[in-house]
């Protein structure tokens, strides 16, 4: 015990030397929550030495899905490759890496288990201190890296397991004001446009479903032919909810190929209405949800007399519809917003290296050495819940309109 402990200690100092003199740290993050296989080195002058991720969507889109197992197996597949790709891309040797950075929660067991098991062994080889990471506040902090954000602000965290908005105090201090009840809305999305069959479009086979759903609608003419319902308008909270939306989804497409006598293996003609509709009505539930959280933080003044901020981030923030009638909400609160580059919207390494820099500046006793105490946490909740509190406030918003 004793000879672990002063083991412990003098690492720990060795690494506070090295970031507190000439040096910034470096951190290697490592990505396996979902399907991508991340890999990237990040220093804490916010510069990125290498990104790479191996997608594993063209694979599970032909499946019509992913599959744990199969998962599994391509991150096993992928990331030595990646971990060697990415050295190659940042010019440098592993020796020069102060930190490794890996999403230990939450997400698919199966795939979190390849990413913590390698980090491990690289930790061992390399005599690398471990920094574990919540996927969710990965994302959530990812726009630091790149904006001047000063805490506190509220993000809109929306991807295709996720849909939470979180007031975020520090690195470390989340409390979560609202989230879904059911789908997220990526994975709303991917469903609707597996059932659209928008992959029979040679254009969307290895798009994501939110992202086919965002193009098709660009070429919309009439998107007021489908109606969809504006979920949980009666309940005054920021929850949200999109299983409602996903199963009308499925109800028009079916009447619509009876109407249109679509064959099995084809789509409806009118899908670009139908996917502009649908994306009208996720983006105003997401309006008039967050409108809720930025008045709820406005009148407790968790901005603190500074001007209110929100960040979108998570996959479904790659959607320009989606950030632009935020920002139009947002305006109509002086309120800034910001997101990620779309390459770190989307699940990818950097966002866990940045995080892992963001963890050791606040607070170095996150490096940890012990690495069989490190284990994996499919379901984990992000920071203190604050949903009843919102709800009890009984805000009644006077509804921002969408842009025409
Ligand atoms: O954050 P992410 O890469 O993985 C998760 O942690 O879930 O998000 C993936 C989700 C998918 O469901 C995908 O359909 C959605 O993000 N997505 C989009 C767009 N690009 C990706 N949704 C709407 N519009 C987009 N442009
Ligand atoms: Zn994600």
């Amino acid at each position: 015990m004793q000879v672990i402990f002063k083991f412990v200690r003098r690492s720990y100092i060795k690494l506070c030397k090295t970031c507190e003199t000439t040096r910034s740290i470096c951190v290697l993050g490592i990505e396996t929550s979902c399907d991508d296989t991340g890999i990237a080195i990040v220093n804490s002058d916010r510069k990125v030495l290498a990104n790479v991720v191996y997608s594993q969507q063209y694979i599970h889109s032909r499946y019509g899905g992913i599959t744990p197992p199969r998962a599994q197996d391509l991150h096993r597949q992928q990331i030595s490759n990646a971990f060697q790709h990415c050295m190659t891309e940042a010019g440098i040797v592993p020796h020069k890496i102060d930190a490794i950075a890996v999403t230990n929660k939450p997400g698919l067991p199966l795939s979190l288990i390849v990413g913590v098991r390698f980090a491990k062994y690289l930790a061992r080889t390399y005599s690398k201190p471990l920094v574990t990471i919540h996927h969710m506040e990965a994302h959530a902090l990812q726009a630091r890296m790149e904006h001047t954000i000063p805490y506190p602000f509220l993000c809109l965290l929306i991807s295709g397991g996720h849909c939470q908005l979180t007031y975020i105090k520090a690195p470390n201090e989340f409390s979560l004001l609202g989230e879904s009840l059911d789908d997220a809305p990526g994975e709303a999305f991917d469903k609707i446009a597996r059932r659209l069959r928008l992959y029979v479009i040679p254009k969307y086979r290895n798009f994501s479903g939110g992202q086919a759903v965002e193009d098709a609608a660009r070429s919309a003419t009439n998107p007021e032919i489908f109606e969809f319902p504006l979920p949980l308008t009666n309940k005054r909270n920021c929850n949200f909810s999109f299983a409602g939306i996903k199963n009308n989804s499925f109800r028009l497409i079916k009447a619509a190929e009876e109407i249109q006598c679509t064959a099995p293996d084809n789509i409806i003609n009118n899908y670009n209405n139908f996917c502009a509709g649908l994306l009208k009505a996720c983006s105003r539930h997401l309006m008039n949800r967050t409108q809720r959280a930025i008045e709820y933080c406005i009148s407790k003044n968790f901005f603190q007399n500074s001007v209110p901020r929100l960040v979108v981030s998570g996959g479904v923030a790659n959607n320009d519809y989606i950030f632009d009638d935020l920002k139009y909400l947002t305006e109509q609160y002086s309120c800034q917003i910001f997101r990620p580059s779309k390459k770190f919207c989307s699940d990818n390494g950097v966002m866990i290296a940045w995080n892992g820099v963001e963890q050791i500046l606040a607070n170095r006793h996150c490096l940890n050495w012990d690495y069989d105490e490190i284990d994996i946490i499919g379901k984990a909740p992000l920071g203190c819940r604050l949903i009843h509190e919102v709800e009890r406030a009984n805000i009644k918003c006077k509804w921002v309109q969408q842009r025409k």
